[in-house]
């Protein structure tokens, strides 16, 4: 005690030991439980992965059977919880009704509130939230359209279930374009885990007060929501928007990013650990080509990210600074090709990234982690007298 070391932003501060996900910035690897992201995003399914994420090992026929049809027993969310849904503003920030919708998860199924539960009711916790938050995230994006939700149906698996009840209609069979449901899976695979960025710190940190899942989960929610992390993903859509809106001048755009005076930051660029590349932008970047064109969508916004991405690579500033496209620089195209609105874009790295969230609250767990506790230097004034109102 009295020693503290100070590192602001756990540039280099270790918090926990974990058998999750590792990477290696510096030469852009990225593995979650030892599988590398290229194989898993090319062979797997987000399902498969949320399994391995969460259980250590890829399932077996049967488990991962057992697995969604478990799933799909709990995708009905309270009706009472849609009442109070129904009260947010329809043009509120889809990210805003996220947290609140998660967190009262924890009022709608008391359950979760037990600090001692057995490993089978943790496992049915875990469930229920994989499973709510599909219907959960979907009931948001009907609400931006003004539309009626749509309730599950069992027959679909994970993903395809997820994108029924967000582009199904009430009135029309819909056929749920297998081009969009690979491409759902990959992006979700690529979005879920990332070891202990900010949002993971939190959640483990907040459970690690023993709270219970749907409140740490939701606390990982909002740190998601900051454009500096899972925001960035609706910010390189906006600026993308305003080059284009602004003649499409990337090396203006460009120099803007390297002015020291100017607080614009070329978003969707940097990463506190990849100083090499991001192996899940590689993939992604690849990922969104082929989708526009299965799609025959022709976006100009890509065009755009392209010779930002070709300016920026030759510049010396950003080759100093070894600063690459993000996993959030590509992600937001594809996103909009599949048609969701920018505002869902955060949302939907929140859905990717919840197996890993649950993966390390569980761990957190069951290593029996000491609640986190940061220190501190104190700067601030010494001894002082309190000082009467009439005399300040
Ligand atoms: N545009 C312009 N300059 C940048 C950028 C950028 N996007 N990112 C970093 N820099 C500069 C920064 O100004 C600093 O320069 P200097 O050394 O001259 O002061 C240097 O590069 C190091 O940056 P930093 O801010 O100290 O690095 P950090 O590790 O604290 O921040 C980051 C990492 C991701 C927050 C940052 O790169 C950034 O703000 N990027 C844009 C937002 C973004 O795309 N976020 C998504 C991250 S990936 C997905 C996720 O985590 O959710």
């Amino acid at each position: 005690t009295g020693y503290v070391t100070l590192d602001i932003g756990y540039k280099n501060t270790g918090a926990t030991k974990s058998a999750i996900t590792f990477l290696d910035g510096e030469v852009g690897i990225l593995k979650y439980r030892g599988y590398p992201i290229e194989q898993l995003a090319q062979k797997s399914s987000f399902l498969e992965v949320a399994y391995l994420l969460i259980y250590g090992e890829l399932p077996t026929a049967e488990q991962i059977k057992n697995f969604q049809t478990q799933i799909n027993h709990h995708t009905l969310v309270h009706e009472d919880m849609k009442k109070f849904f129904d009260g947010y503003p329809s043009n509120s920030h889809p990210m805003g009704q996220l947290t609140g919708l998660i967190s009262s998860l924890s009022a709608f199924y008391p359950e979760s509130l037990n600090s001692n539960q057995t490993a089978e009711e943790i496992n049915l916790t875990i469930v229920k939230l994989l499973a709510k938050m599909t219907t959960i995230v979907s009931w948001i994006y009907k609400k931006s359209l003004g539309h009626p939700v749509i309730y599950p149906q069992n027959r679909f698996d994970y993903v395809t279930n997820f994108l029924y009840m967000t582009f199904g209609q009430r009135t029309e069979e819909v056929v749920i374009d297998p081009v969009v449901v690979e491409a759902m899976n990959v992006l979700l695979i690529l979005h879920g885990d990332h070891e202990q960025n900010c949002s993971t710190s939190t959640v483990r940190i907040v459970g690690s007060s023993e709270a219970n899942l749907y409140s740490s989960v939701t606390a990982g929610i909002c740190a998601l929501w900051g454009p500096l992390h899972g925001g960035a993903n609706q910010a390189v859509i906006e600026m993308l928007e305003k080059i284009k809106a602004d003649g499409g001048d990337t090396e203006k755009w460009i120099n803007k990013a390297k002015d020291k005076n100017d607080p614009f930051r070329l978003m969707g660029f940097g990463h506190r650990v990849y100083k090499n590349f991001d192996p899940r932008a590689k993939i992604i970047k690849k990922a969104c080509d082929d989708i526009l064109e299965k799609l025959g969508i022709d976006d100009e916004v890509l065009s755009i990210a392209k010779q930002l991405e070709e300016v920026a690579l030759k510049d010396p500033y950003f080759i100093e600074r070894k600063l690459y496209p993000n996993v959030d620089f590509y992600s937001g195209i594809i996103y909009r090709a599949l048609g969701f609105p920018t505002e869902m874009f955060t949302v939907l790295f929140a859905l990717g990234r919840l197996p890993g969230w649950i993966a390390q609250w569980k761990e957190m767990k069951e290593n029996k982690e000491p609640i986190g506790r940061p220190r501190q230097i104190y700067v601030g004034a010494v001894d002082r007298d309190y000082v009467d109102i009439d005399k300040r």
